[in-house]
């Protein structure tokens, strides 16, 4: 037991709260001379909450946004407008001892475990690395243990630190992804795409591993996804983005079995059933049209353009994420009690 003078950490309590964010990217043109000729609006006024030991799913298409979004948790983008609160702090305003302490907290894994680890490094090296900023977490002594450790925590051999990424299978690359991520003893890992590159085999394997970490060191997580079916079991929570915004968000059983936003309820349909008997049962939605650009996203609603409910009024007015009569979990539609036929 160590004596500690840090309030107790409970379950369930905000952890993570994001207020508005906004992230433009400016489009320039010209050589010499680069003039701005429009806005990127890559993330448009994001707000949610996590909670301290569950896992948040964020689905959406390619291009909506998702990675912006984890940047922009992990100050690795400036935002354009909004708030990050983390632990009760202003994380984007932080600086300091303040700043170092916050950023040691939340930590990331990446997408692709090919690309992510620096191949000339061994393992022992990336997985050490992080400590090298942040000396305070393991004593120069102690840190071959401690990546030793480390590798068995993610169910890879201790011995195998001498050796580098390319003498690893991608499932096992993103372990050694996992472990570094660990490194520094976080309480939030955002999570970008993690098991996108991955066979579907193996995907299980590293998600089962996340859920196991989680439960035994009380991880929060964003877990971001391009679909709706990986999510679904890690997910306590799920918030769906289109174009830059959280259409819909709420818990796993009001996303998969009440969604009330046309662009959710597309998705799930999307998604395959194995049961015949309810495959034969359930609608399925075809959204026609691509996805509009995000530097030229729809006037009101950025959804109308797909949508078989719009009317005039989704045009001309922005639909607030919030509770609707069907259901009350925020959905961001002004139709989203009514009931029509697709
Ligand atoms: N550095 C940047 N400069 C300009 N535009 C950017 C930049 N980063 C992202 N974008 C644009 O912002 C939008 C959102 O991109 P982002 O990578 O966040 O989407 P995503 O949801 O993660 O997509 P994917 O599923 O393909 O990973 C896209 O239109 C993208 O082209
Ligand atoms: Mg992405």
């Amino acid at each position: 037991m160590t004596a500690t003078a840090e309030p107790a950490k409970v379950r369930g309590e905000t952890i993570l709260a994001v207020d508005q964010l906004v992230k433009h990217f400016p489009i320039s043109q010209g050589v010499l001379f680069k003039k701005t000729i429009g806005q990127v609006k890559a993330v448009d006024g994001v707000s949610f909450e996590l909670r301290r030991g569950e896992t948040l799913g964020v689905v959406g298409e390619s291009g909506c946004g998702k990675s912006t979004l984890a940047r922009l948790l992990m100050r690795l983008e400036t935002p354009t407008a909004g708030r990050v609160t983390l632990e009760g702090r202003d994380l984007l305003r932080a600086t300091g001892a303040d700043l170092r302490r916050l950023r040691r907290n939340m930590q990331m894994v990446m997408q692709d475990p090919y690309t992510s680890l620096n191949p000339r490094m061994t393992v022992g090296d990336i997985i050490g690395e992080p400590f090298e900023i942040h000396p305070e977490v393991a004593p120069k002594r102690s840190r071959r243990q401690r990546v030793q450790e480390l590798l068995d925590v993610v169910g890879l051999n201790p011995e195998h630190l001498n050796r580098y990424p390319h003498q690893f299978s991608g499932g096992q690359r993103q372990r050694i992804g996992i472990a570094r991520a660990l490194a520094l003893r976080p309480e939030i890992i955002v999570c970008d795409e993690p098991v996108s590159a991955l066979d579907v085999s193996i995907q299980a394997q590293v998600i089962n591993l996340l859920e196991q970490l989680q439960d035994e060191l009380g991880l929060s997580y964003i877990f971001i996804a391009h679909d709706l079916s990986v999510v679904r079991h890690i997910s306590d929570r799920v918030a769906v983005m289109y174009l830059g915004r959280i259409v819909e968000i709420g818990t796993e059983e009001q996303i998969y079995q009440r969604a009330t936003h046309p662009y959710t309820q597309a998705l799930l349909s999307a998604v395959p059933v194995p049961d015949p008997e309810a495959r034969d049962r359930r609608t399925i939605i075809r959204l026609t049209g691509d996805v509009p650009s995000p530097a030229e996203p729809p006037s009101g609603c950025h959804f109308r353009t797909r949508c078989w409910k719009a009317e005039e009024v989704c045009a001309t007015q922005d639909p607030l994420a919030v509770p609707r009569a069907a259901d009350p979990h925020p959905s961001a539609c002004h139709f989203a009690e009514v009931r029509t036929e697709v």
